[in-house]
Order: structure tokens, then C-alpha cells, then sequence
């Protein structure tokens, strides 16, 4: 390597005597000596240190940067399962200046310095405030024991920063002061700040002087992060293994850096409009007569519901693809005449594939050696819920395939319509790491490695193979898959949920902020355990978390079952009173919130805004947590205490309709807002038109007759988007959807709505009722498309709202 007197050694002696030993910066950290060598290859740049480390620098767009470092000389292969390799990026402008003590890389929208006595990067925008600068850099750790680097790095943090995204952390929206660390865990019944919980999303957003950028840290190893927590004006983050590798975003927008971070890590294809109903979930509905009371139940008092569980108790003694025919003598028939009356059957697939010599599943895979196996040789054997077990190495293609096509007989033969991933983290019972050791190896789609590298990444790649197989049977309809671990990526496969959380108070706190979280960091389709998975819920805690629970974007009650029963029945009338409402309303707003997922699925846009996010100027929101909005135009703002009659919140800036009672309010205050039991503080964005279908028992249960849309009147502009397709398949692919523009322009005594339609998709219904909300005067005339129309057409007690064909392009109210 080095002799004692290079350069390089001096300026490690000199660093050595600098840095205090923490967890972090350990004297014996080596780092960067100057560059002596560059070189371009289209939109690389690579830089050669003296000291034999290479640092790649690639520009993908104006606003994206990779960067990658070894410290050997030559790369590994490049190979990640969180990168979408068919997303395109494209930049306008790379530029190479050389100075003669840095490098200055421009793109169109930021300048990237680099050191040429040290290699340290500094990130500026095109008018020159630095947005990022290393501290010390990136520096590394020779890990003796497992061998490779720990690899490091720190950055400067400016003044009043703030920090957000990294997936499913239960702690304050802000990361600020905080240092976190990821490594898919079983975590159950976790805790406010315990981690680290079953989702690995390395990504996070720094805001500071109103600009934000975002940190891809894509790096499987167990990863760390630290926020000004170690001290007080530096983040870091560092790997117990594999490259420096992550990528640079910038904004300046909040909703800039979280689409781009989607873009690169994937977008998901349309769920089926059914899975965005309400589902039932329970550990365990069984046996059969049970599963069709729960149907019975729903239809009898009416409350709509699109989906019912089955937990591991509906298999043969936890064998994977079997049913326990003393439960479910004739699976196929339970789940058709269940379909038939609108729901649909999900089942739990987890993992371990029992040992057992008779078991067919066991048998295949152990034929065709699919099974992780332990460094030395043997298969990894761990016990969960069949008691010992073997494991699949998702991380093997051809191990994918063949679980892909164990689907056949649940999904095509059966007709369940979606697969619930569970103790994928992986999970395993009665040992202290509660996972594989960490020599187990794995294929890494032939980057063989051990679990320290596929650790975190090993519940997506089951996700994965569940979604390709659900979708090769289910085709030509939609696949839903479920998992409960997750690496960044995962959103291109599957929806999640939170894991195993409490019946508390506190738990509805975390899930609002996990839900925010989540969305912020690409993996939007998530939800909570409604009413708590470990304990009972109290009817009034149950009744507030399905109160925010329908805002979520996957909206479903489930529970260990141990206490007591969670069906929205089993906590008396008050709250089958304030369920219905409420799921009623989800019902009626899924043409919204599927235009949600049509932004989410094709623009990258997160389901769920925080506060932060839709008003990065407004420093009111940096800290704010329980304020949320429901796509772009509905604010919401969940019950967090018991017996409240209202809260105190934050209305973000802009006026806002109170949903309950259509007062205007003006925003960019904090406000007390009364509520009731069956409410919480909701509010709709002025000029928001908000489409609405009838209330369904179910998805699908109407042809939809005629759409109401909701028109909050504006003093000004606002644009209200609906997509809508057949619900399912892929025929939205061909250009069969529909999609409205609706514009709003408001005056003193005048409102106009312009409608705009692209795509081929006929809805089914021919009309649309317009409820015209706020207007400040009254109507004296009405133009539609240019032809007046009678007033008597419309109702003005109050309520203002008149039926117009679906076709319409112009609408003109006039008043007086
Ligand atoms: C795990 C899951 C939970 C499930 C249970 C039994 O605890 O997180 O949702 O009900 O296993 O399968």
C-alpha cells in the first residue's frame, strides 16, 4: 500500500490528531489525498486521487448528480434493485471548467466544485448559494473484521435546516437533531423514535434559506444517518459495507426533489380502483362461516367494503400455498361467492417454507437448491410460524420465477386478487438478531454477497417475485400486493403497511407522520393497522384513527385479534355511526383519490402532501407534523387526544372552505376549529372542484350514473384535475382513460369553468352535477357553451348546483 512517507500518510497523521473518536469518525479514518488525474466519458467524470481513490461524478439530469468513490482503483459492478432502469433522464448542460484549485462541473441549474487538494465536493445553485458542502467529506474505514470499507461521509449543515423523508421512522416529521439507522426489523409493537422498523428508504431532504435538495444514499448495507445530532452543524451518513454511492437532487422545490427521487427509484403502474376501498383485516378470520358472517356483516349495516383478509391460520399448519381444509373445505367457492357479492380475498404469503419432506412448495425448492444457505454450506434454517423452515433466496432470478408461478392455483384457479407479503424482513423467531445470520449467502442477481449486503433488500425482492406472479394469473386485471418490508424501489411492486403498532394514542400520532413520511419518500401506497395491531382499541380512539384512517392511501382495520374484536361494529353505535360516515367519504372521493394515484403512478407526485411540502416559504410548516393534504387540494388534520370538542391547527397559507359547513378562512394562522365526534378539521382549497361518485357498497357496485363535482368558489384561478379508466386492466395503457382539466375563474360577480378532456376512455355516465359552493353573489345568469339556460334548471335554496351534459367546455355564472 503506502510507505510511511507519502503524502498521504502525512495528511492521515494530520487528520488523526484532528477528529475526536466517535461512532462516526474513528482515527483511524482514511481519507482522500488530491487529485492528480481526470478523466470525461460522456456525462462521467471520473477523478483519480494520489492516494489511488477514484471519485465518479455523472451528471443524469441538470438537477441530478451520482456520485460514487472506491478506494481500490476500479469499481465493483453496478447493480442496484432500487434504481428504475427504464426511467430516461437527460441533462441540457454539462460543462468541465478547470481551475487551478478545483474542478466546476455546470449543469443549467447547479455548479458542482470539487477540490482538487482534497476532492471535497461543494454544490451550489446557478446563483452561487451553496446548497451542500462537504465537511469532512466522504472518508472510510477499513473493516478488518468483515473486510471492505465502512464508508462515510459528512456534510456541512447550514443555519436552520430541517430534514425529512427515510421511509417509516416513527419520530418527529423533522429529522432535525436526530441520527437514525436502517435495518429491516420485525419491530413489534415498536415505540415513538425506536428503530429501526421493517422499511429501508435511505433518502432524505435538506431545506434550508427556502431551497430543498434531497440525498439518495443508495447503499444496502445497515446505513446510518445523522441530522446536527452528533454535532450540531454537520449531517452525515455512512455504510457498514459496499460503495459511497448516492445521488445528489436538487429542487429548489420540495415536490422537484421528492419526483425526481421517484423517477429514479420507480413509479408504481395504477392499483385497481377496488383496492383504494376500505379492506377488513384480523389475525385470523376463520374458518369459512366466520370470514362470511364479517361479509354479511358489512353489507347488513352498510358500510362500504372492498376487500377481507385471510391471516396465516387459513394454510395447512403455515405451509405456504395450502388451505387448511377442515377451515376451507372449498376455498374457490367461499372466494367467488364472495366476490360476488363485491369483496375481494387477499391472503397472507410469508417466507419460511416449513420443512417438511411431504410439502410440495419444500420439495421444489429444495430439488432446485433454492434456498439460502449458510456460508459454509448448509441451508439457513430458522423458526416462524410453521416452525423451522427454510428460506427462498429471492435474490436469485430463476428462485423469482419459480415463486412467481406458485401463484397459479391461489390467484387463477381460486380467484383471490391479492397477496399480503408479511416477516419479510426476514423475520426469524427465538433469535436475538431476530433475522438470518449474517453469513447467509445470496445470489444478488449474480453479485453473490452475504446478508449484511442483501439484508435490507431481501423483502423487496420477495415483493417483487409476488407481484410477478400475481400479475402473470390475475392478467389481464391489475395485481395488489402488499409487503411489509421495503427497500427504496419498492413502490414499482407493491403497497405497505406499517407493521405491527399499538391501540394507543401515541400510535395514531406515528402512523399520521408515517404516512407523510412514506409518501415523501416514493412509497405512497401505505397505510397503519386501523385501530392498533397489538392491543384494544377504546371506541373513541378506534373511531378517530379510521377517522384519518380513510386518508390514508391504503385503508384498512387489522388486528392481532387477541383483545377483542376490530370491526368497525364492535365498539357500539356512536362509532358504526362515525365509520360509515367516514368511509362513506372515502367512497364518495375515490374519482379524487384515484386522480391522486394517476399524478402518483405517472408524475412521481406524492399522495400525501405535509404541510412542509406544499409551503416550503412558510417557516410556520417546518415543524409542523399532524396537518397533512389529501392529494393537492384537501386539507386534513386528524384527533389526536381523547374527549376533544376540536383542536388548534395550522391552516397553510391561501383561503381554505371548511368542509363541514362551508365557511371561508383564511389561512397562515393557527386557528381553533370545533368538531364533533363524527368530525375532524378537513378543508378544501378555494377554486378546488372535487369530483365525487355516489356512495357504493363496494367498487363496482353502481355503473355510475351521473359525477358531482364540487366547486369551491375563487376569487382567481385554480385548476382541478379527474382521471378515471374501466378501473382495471391495462386498457388505460392504449389511451383508453379520460382525463378532465377543470379550471375555475373567479370575479366579483362572475365564475367560469372550463373543462378540458383528453383520452378515449367513455365514462359511463353522461352528466355532471355541479355543486357550486361560496359563490358570493347571486346568480343572474348562466352560459353554457355559449347558450343560456333557463334558471329554473337549477336549485337555489342554498345549495347551488345545476346538472350539465359531460361534454361541456365553458361555463359562465353570472350574478348580480
Ligand atoms: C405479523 C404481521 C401481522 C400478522 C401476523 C400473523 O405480526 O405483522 O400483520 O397478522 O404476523 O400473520
Amino acid at each position: 500500500m503506502f510507505s510511511l512517507t507519502t503524502p498521504y500518510f502525512c495528511f492521515h497523521a494530520i487528520r488523526e490528531f484532528m477528529i475526536t473518536n466517535t461512532e462516526l469518525e474513528y482515527k483511524g479514518d482514511l481519507f482522500p489525498s488530491n487529485i492528480i488525474s481526470y478523466k470525461q466519458e460522456v456525462d462521467s467524470i471520473y477523478f483519480t486521487t494520489e492516494n489511488n481513490v477514484i471519485l465518479k461524478v455523472t451528471v443524469l439530469r441538470d438537477s441530478m448528480i451520482r456520485f460514487r468513490y472506491t478506494t481500490k482503483g476500479y469499481f465493483n459492478n453496478d447493480f442496484s434493485y432500487a434504481i428504475d432502469k427504464s426511467q430516461s433522464h437527460g441533462y441540457n448542460e454539462l460543462n468541465l471548467i478547470v481551475e487551478k484549485e478545483f474542478y466546476l462541473i455546470k449543469t443549467s441549474k447547479i455548479y458542482c466544485k470539487i477540490q482538487k487538494s482534497n476532492g471535497k465536493v461543494s454544490i451550489y445553485d446557478t446563483d452561487g448559494l451553496p446548497i451542500l458542502e462537504d465537511e469532512l467529506g466522504f472518508h472510510w474505514e477499513e473493516s478488518y473484521e468483515y473486510g471492505g470499507n465502512i464508508v462515510k461521509m459528512s456534510k456541512h449543515s447550514k443555519e436552520a435546516e430541517s430534514f425529512y423523508g427515510l421511509g417509516d421512522k416513527a419520530s418527529h416529521l423533522n429529522l432535525k437533531g436526530k441520527r437514525v439507522h436502517n435495518w429491516a426489523t420485525d419491530q413489534y409493537a415498536f415505540s415513538k423514535d425506536q428503530e429501526p422498523l421493517y422499511k429501508v428508504v435511505p433518502f432524505y431532504i435538506g431545506l434550508h434559506h427556502q431551497k430543498a435538495y434531497g440525498i439518495f444514499f443508495d447503499n444496502t448495507f445497515k446505513t446510518y444517518f445523522d441530522f446536527c445530532h452528533e454535532k450540531r452543524n454537520v449531517t452525515s451518513f455512512w455504510a457498514d459495507g459496499g460503495e459511497m454511492n448516492y445521488y445528489f437532487i436538487y429542487g429548489p422545490k420540495m415536490k422537484e426533489v421528492v419526483t425526481t427521487y421517484t423517477h429514479l427509484t420507480g413509479k408504481p403502474e395504477l392499483p385497481p380502483l377496488w383496492a383504494l376501498g376500505y379492506h377488513q383485516c384480523k389475525w385470523s378470520y376463520y374458518p369459512e362461516a366466520k370470514v362470511r358472517e364479517v361479509a354479511a356483516n358489512f353489507r347488513k349495516l352498510q358500510i362500504p367494503c372492498d376487500a377481507l383478509y385471510l391471516d396465516i391460520d387459513y394454510m395447512d399448519g403455515f405451509r405456504c400455498f395450502t388451505w387448511n381444509k377442515d377451515y376451507f373445505p372449498d376455498p374457490k367457492k367461499m372466494v367467488s361467492e364472495l366476490s360476488n357479492d363485491g369483496f375481494k380475498t387477499v391472503v397472507i404469503i410469508d417466507p419460511g417454507i416449513k420443512i417438511d419432506p411431504d410439502y410440495w412448495v419444500y420439495k421444489e425448492a429444495l430439488d432446485n437448491d433454492f434456498f439460502c444457505k449458510r456460508a459454509d454450506g448448509p441451508y439457513m434454517k430458522g423458526k416462524v410460524w410453521p416452525g423451522e423452515c427454510n428460506f427462498p433466496d429471492y435474490t436469485n432470478p430463476k428462485v423469482r420465477d419459480w415463486w412467481a408461478g406458485l401463484f397459479k392455483e391461489l390467484i387463477a384457479d381460486i380467484g383471490v386478487k391479492g397477496v399480503w407479503n408479511d416477516m419479510n424482513e426476514p423475520a426469524v423467531m427465538e433469535v436475538p438478531t431476530k433475522t438470518f445470520p449474517l453469513d447467509v449467502r445470496h445470489d444478488y442477481d449474480g453479485n453473490p454477497c452475504s446478508h449484511r449486503k442483501a439484508h435490507n433488500i431481501y423483502g423487496i425482492q420477495m415483493a417483487r417475485a409476488t407481484y410477478e406472479g400475481v400479475k402473470r394469473f390475475a392478467y389481464p386485471k391489475r395485481p395488489f400486493i402488499i409487503t411489509r418490508s421495503a427497500y427504496s424501489g419498492a413502490q414499482r411492486y407493491t403497497s405497505s403497511w406499517t407493521g405491527d403498532n399499538v391501540a394507543t394514542w401515541e400510535h395514531l400520532w406515528i402512523c399520521n407522520i408515517q404516512m407523510q413520511r412514506m409518501s415523501m419518500s416514493g412509497m405512497g401506497f401505505t397505510g397503519s393497522d386501523i385501530g392498533g395491531f397489538a392491543e384494544q382499541p377504546t371506541p373513541e380512539l378506534y373511531a378517530r384513527w379510521l377517522q384519518l384512517g380513510v386518508f390514508h392511501p391504503f385503508c384498512r382495520t387489522h388486528s392481532s385479534g387477541e383483545h377483542g374484536d376490530q370491526e368497525p361494529w364492535s365498539f357500539g353505535e356512536d362509532v358504526i355511526h362515525v365509520v360509515r360516515k367516514f368511509v362513506e367519504i372515502r367512497y364518495q372521493l375515490l374519482p379524487y383519490l384515484y386522480t391522486m394515484f394517476w399524478k402518483y403512478c405517472n408524475d412521481g407526485e406524492p399522495l400525501l402532501k405535509p404541510l412542509v411540502y406544499y409551503d416550503q416559504e412558510d417557516l410556520q410548516t417546518h415543524y409542523r407534523t399532524d396537518e397533512f393534504l389529501f392529494g393537492s387540494q384537501i386539507l386534513v388534520c386528524p384527533i389526536l387526544e381523547p374527549n376533544a370538542q376540536g383542536r388548534r391547527m395550522y391552516l397553510p397559507r391561501g383561503k381554505w372552505y371548511n368542509f363541514w359547513t362551508n365557511e371561508l378562512v383564511e389561512g397562515g394562522r393557527e386557528l381553533w376549529v370545533a368538531c364533533d365526534f363524527d368530525q375532524i378539521p378537513i378543508f378544501v382549497k378555494e377554486g378546488a372542484s372535487i369530483p365525487k361518485y355516489p356512495v357504493q357498497q363496494y367498487v363496482g357496485e353502481k355503473t355510475i350514473s351521473q359525477l358531482t363535482l364540487d366547486t369551491y368558489f375563487i376569487n382567481g384561478k385554480e385548476k382541478s384535475h379527474l382521471y378515471e379508466d374501466a378501473q382495471d386492466g391495462y386498457d388505460y395503457n392504449k389511451g383508453r382513460y379520460s382525463y378532465r382539466t377543470f379550471s375555475v375563474t373567479g370575479k366579483e360577480k362572475q365564475l367560469i369553468i372550463q373543462q378540458h378532456k383528453v383520452g378515449e376512455y367513455e365514462t359511463t355516465y353522461q352528466t355532471i352535477k355541479i355543486n357550486l359552493i361560496g359563490l358570493p353573489f347571486n346568480i343572474k345568469r348562466v352560459e353554457l357553451d355559449n347558450e343560456e339556460l333557463s334558471l329554473d334548471k337549477m336549485h337555489f335554496n342554498g345549495e347551488n348546483f345545476l346538472i350539465v351534459d359531460k361534454h361541456f367546455t365553458e361555463l359562465h355564472i353570472i350574478g348580480e
